[in-house]
């Protein structure tokens, strides 16, 4: 049954008709059930137990319960109209997979497009244990796990994405330590980053030869970064990000090279001497879809050196400024417009790809009343991002879809179940869900295929 509520609204921003609307998840977020069914521990369950390294002692259990109730949510993401799920498969599954099988058959049932993630940072423990990603071998034994997963689910999904995000698993796992393992050490972070980029090009050449027909592609979390001024040491300063967050990972997928600036910045952390022959031919197999992770842009500008370590190797001079826009309640800017440029200039630099929107929302500090949650602010913010997509999609950009992040309140990484991101919240005692706001918002956007006049 629809929850759209009735409007007589005119649309006056109307998306393509093809276009893909649909909310987004990931496993060691949402599932719970830790420890059944075969599963084994995943950096996230170890990491979880170091004192302080996550918000209040938080865990993996309960998550949204979603391994449990997933015929429940997925009746949920029906109701909203939902035309897709991005979900991530846990490689910790991997000795039993039925739990993927139900989801993805259930979704089916429902006329809901499955889009599965096939690495959303759980690595398994007995991997970060030979190294994780800091070890070449992990990347091999990536492919194994995903010709398993794509052989089990093949074309019952319809959109892969191999790694979700790889700038998080290198440089907050292994760079600033902020996320499992926990590693603080620039040069693993860049030996992670290699790594990850050949994990996804093994991965993808599995991906065809078993799901052959199905797109399939990477999500990367991409940031428009600007120098505070025209100095050179600002530019410079920019350069240097802009290569870290967004070109290390562009260039070797698209292109097939990594930078020469981004070379010759990380030779001191050994960039160079990890890339053996045909690695590049491997991480530039073409790909049918970028995934585009948007949440803000950064201004930075030369500095003084930070003691301790950061994320970017080799750039602790650099500073990220403020640029006074509000901000959610990760103090994180709000900033649209960074989107409509990150698209656009996407679209003119790989003419032809086409680019969907895996992540994009925010943390807002809710208050469930009434049996209601009146997140206008979420609301505000969505709003805005999809204006913003609607520009793009106008000045030109090939984008064919939008996943909101996401479906339910759940485990913030580092930050626990207190920061919530969901359109549906989550009361973790009892596990009951209530519709916010935004998500009978979102439901009548998916519903009109558009948005209003502002
Ligand atoms: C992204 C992650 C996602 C979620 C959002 C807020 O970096 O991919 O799992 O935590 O941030």
């Amino acid at each position: 049954m629809s929850v759209v509520p009735q409007t007589s609204e005119s649309v006056a921003l109307r998306f393509p008709t093809d276009f893909v609307w649909g909310a987004a998840t990931a496993s060691f977020q949402v599932e719970g059930s830790t420890t059944v069914d075969g599963r084994v521990e995943s950096i996230w369950d170890e990491f979880c137990r170091r004192p302080g390294a996550v918000a209040n002692g938080d865990t993996g259990e309960p998550g949204a319960d979603h391994y449990r109730r997933y015929e429940q949510d997925v009746e949920l993401m029906s109701s909203l109209g939902l035309g897709a799920y991005r979900f991530s498969v846990a490689w910790p599954r991997l000795a039993n997979l039925g739990f993927y099988d139900r989801l993805v058959d259930c979704l089916l049932e429902r006329g809901i497009s499955p889009w599965a993630t096939l690495y959303h940072w759980d690595l398994p423990q007995e991997l970060e244990e030979k190294g994780g990603w800091a070890n070449r071998d992990t990347a091999c034994r990536f492919a194994e796990y995903v010709s398993t997963v794509v052989s089990r689910l093949g074309d019952r999904v319809d959109g892969w994405l191999t790694l979700n995000e790889p700038w998080c698993s290198a440089f907050l796992g292994y760079g600033n330590g902020v996320h499992a393992p926990g590693v603080q050490d620039p040069k693993a972070a860049v030996a992670a980053v290699h790594h990850l980029l050949l994990a996804h090009g093994l991965a993808m050449s599995e991906i065809r030869s078993k799901a052959p027909n199905i797109p399939a592609g990477i999500t990367l979390n991409l940031f428009p970064v600007s120098p505070a001024t025209g100095s050179a040491a600002d530019a410079d300063a920019a350069r240097r990000i802009d290569g870290l967050q967004n070109r290390i990972f562009l260039d070797p997928v698209m292109r097939g090279e990594y930078a020469v600036d981004v070379l010759t910045d990380m030779a001191p952390f050994g960039l160079p001497d990890l890339i053996r022959d045909g690695d590049l031919k491997v991480i530039s197999a073409p790909i049918d879809h970028l995934g585009v992770n948007y949440y803000r842009a950064y201004l930075v500008s030369a500095g003084d050196p930070v003691d301790g370590p950061t994320e970017w190797p080799g750039s602790s001079d650099v500073r990220f400024l403020q640029s006074g826009h509000p901000k959610t309640e990760m103090d994180w800017e709000v900033q649209p417009e960074g989107l409509t440029e990150l698209l656009v200039s996407l679209s003119r630099e790989y003419p032809g790809l086409p680019l969907y929107v895996t992540e994009n929302g925010a943390a807002y500090p809710d208050v469930l009343e009434d049996g209601t949650v009146r997140d206008t602010d979420r609301i505000a913010f969505l709003d805005g991002h999809l204006r913003a997509s609607h520009a793009a999609l106008e000045q030109g950009a090939d984008l064919r879809g939008y996943f909101c992040w996401t479906l339910l309140d759940n485990l913030e990484w580092a930050w626990g179940y207190a920061k919530r991101f969901g359109l549906v919240h989550v009361d973790f005692e009892t596990q009951k869900r209530t519709l916010k706001d935004s998500a009978l918002w979102y439901a009548g956007v998916v519903e009109r295929n558009g948005l209003s006049e502002s």
